[in-house]
C-alpha cells in the first residue's frame, strides 16, 4: 500500500509521488529523483520545513529548533521525518529547477469539441497515459497550440478521477486557441499537454467553502465540484457564479446536477447585462453578505478576471470580514493581454 503525495513548488509545478506509510516523504521523493530541500534529514535543521496542505501523518521526531509545536500546529511539516496516513499535499519552499525536476509533457488527442455559444467553447482530451497525469482540482495545465509555435494556460474543469480531461475556452477574437479551435480544430487531433501547475486548488474541507467563478472561471470550480462529488465534505459549500451576458452562460445544467447530489452544495447566478433574463442581474458581490461568508469562518475560492478578484476583496473588506483563507486564480485572455502589452 502507498499514498499519493503531491509536492507543490514555489514556481507553481507539482510533482506527485508515491509513498509507502513507512517511508519517509523525503526517502519517497528520493526515489523519484526529486531533490526537495534537505540537509540534516534528522529533524534538527529545519531546512525541510514544508506546509502541508491536505491530508493525515505522523510527525515523526525532531527538535523544538526544527519545528515549534505552534509551528507543526498551524500545518508546517518536516519531509524527512514525516510518514503518510493518507494521500497529502505539501507545499514545498523550493522551486521545481532546485528541486531537480519539472512539469511532464503529456500526449493527447481531440475527444470531443463542445461550441456553447458565441463566446465560448469546451473542448475534451484524451490522453495517452492518463495514470501519469495525476493534478489537483483547480490547477492548470499549458496546451500547445497546434499549427502554431504558442501555448495557453487552462484549468481542468474535469475532475482528477475522471478518464478525460476538459477545459473551457472563451473565444478571443485573434486569439491562437480560439482560432484552433473555432477554425480548423478537428476530432483525433494530436495536442501536447504540459503540467499540472498552480497554486490554486482545492484543501481539505475544514470550515464552509465560497466559490465564485467569472466567466469560464467557473473551469477549476467545476473540477473542485466533481471531487467533492466523489468526496463529500461536512461543511456547506456554496457557489456564485457571475458572467457578463446571458450566452456566457455554461453548465447551469452540471451545477442542478451537483446540487442534487453533493450534499450541502447549492449556488446562485448573476448576469451583470441589464438586459438579462436571469433571475439575479448584476455581479456576484451582489450575492454575497456576512451570512455568505460565514462571518469569516469560511474557506474563500475565486477564479476569474483581475477586476473580479478586486472588487471580491474589497467588497468583503467592506463587509468588514477577514475570511478564513482566500484562494484566487486571476486570468486574463492572451489575446487581452498582448493587446495590453502592445498598448
Ligand atoms: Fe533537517 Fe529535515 S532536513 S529537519
Amino acid at each position: 500500500m502507498s499514498f499519493q503525495v503531491a509536492l507543490n513548488f514555489e514556481d507553481g509545478i507539482t510533482r506527485f509521488i508515491q509513498c509507502s506509510p513507512d517511508e519517509t516523504v523525503a526517502e519517497a521523493s528520493y526515489k523519484a529523483r526529486i531533490n526537495i530541500p534537505l540537509d540534516c534529514r534528522d529533524g534538527a535543521c529545519g531546512t525541510c520545513k514544508s506546509m502541508c496542505e491536505s491530508g493525515r501523518y505522523d510527525g515523526g521526531d525532531y527538535i523544538d529548533e526544527a519545528l515549534t509545536d505552534d509551528e507543526a500546529a498551524s500545518g508546517l511539516c518536516l519531509p524527512c521525518q514525516m510518514t503518510p496516513h493518507s494521500d497529502l499535499v505539501l507545499r514545498v519552499p523550493s522551486s521545481s529547477a532546485a528541486a531537480k525536476t519539472a512539469a511532464a509533457t503529456h500526449r493527447a488527442t481531440l475527444a470531443a469539441l463542445t461550441h456553447h455559444s458565441a463566446t465560448t467553447v469546451e473542448f475534451t482530451l484524451e490522453v495517452e497515459d492518463r495514470e501519469a497525469l495525476d493534478f489537483l482540482p483547480g490547477q492548470y495545465v499549458n496546451i500547445a497550440v497546434p499549427g502554431t509555435d504558442q501555448a495557453r494556460s487552462y484549468s481542468f474543469s474535469s475532475g482528477p478521477g475522471q478518464q478525460r480531461i476538459s477545459f473551457l475556452v472563451r473565444t478571443v477574437d485573434g486569439g491562437a486557441m480560439s482560432g484552433y479551435l473555432t477554425d480548423r480544430a478537428r476530432i483525433g487531433d494530436r495536442l501536447d499537454v504540459t503540467g499540472p501547475m498552480g497554486s490554486f486548488y482545492l484543501r481539505d474541507i475544514a470550515r464552509p467553502a465560497l466559490l465564485l467563478a467569472g466567466g469560464t472561471g467557473l473551469a477549476p470550480l467545476l473540477s473542485m465540484l466533481e471531487r467533492l462529488a466523489q468526496h463529500p465534505a461536512a461543511h456547506p459549500v456554496h457557489l456564485i457564479y457571475g458572467v457578463t451576458t446571458d450566452q456566457d452562460l455554461v453548465h447551469l445544467d452540471t451545477l442542478e446536477d451537483y446540487a442534487g447530489f453533493i450534499p450541502g452544495f447549492t449556488f446562485e447566478h448573476c448576469v451583470a447585462d441589464a438586459a438579462s433574463t436571469a433571475r439575479n442581474r448584476g455581479f456576484v458581490t451582489g450575492l454575497m453578505d456576512a451570512s455568505t461568508l460565514h462571518d469569516g469562518d469560511a474557506d474563500v475560492y475565486l477564479c476569474g478576471p483581475p477586476a473580479m478578484v478586486e472588487a471580491v476583496r474589497e467588497h468583503i473588506a467592506g463587509l468588514g470580514i477577514a475570511p478564513a483563507s482566500f484562494h484566487y486564480e486571476k486570468f486574463t485572455p492572451a489575446a487581452a493581454r498582448e493587446t495590453a502589452r502592445a498598448a
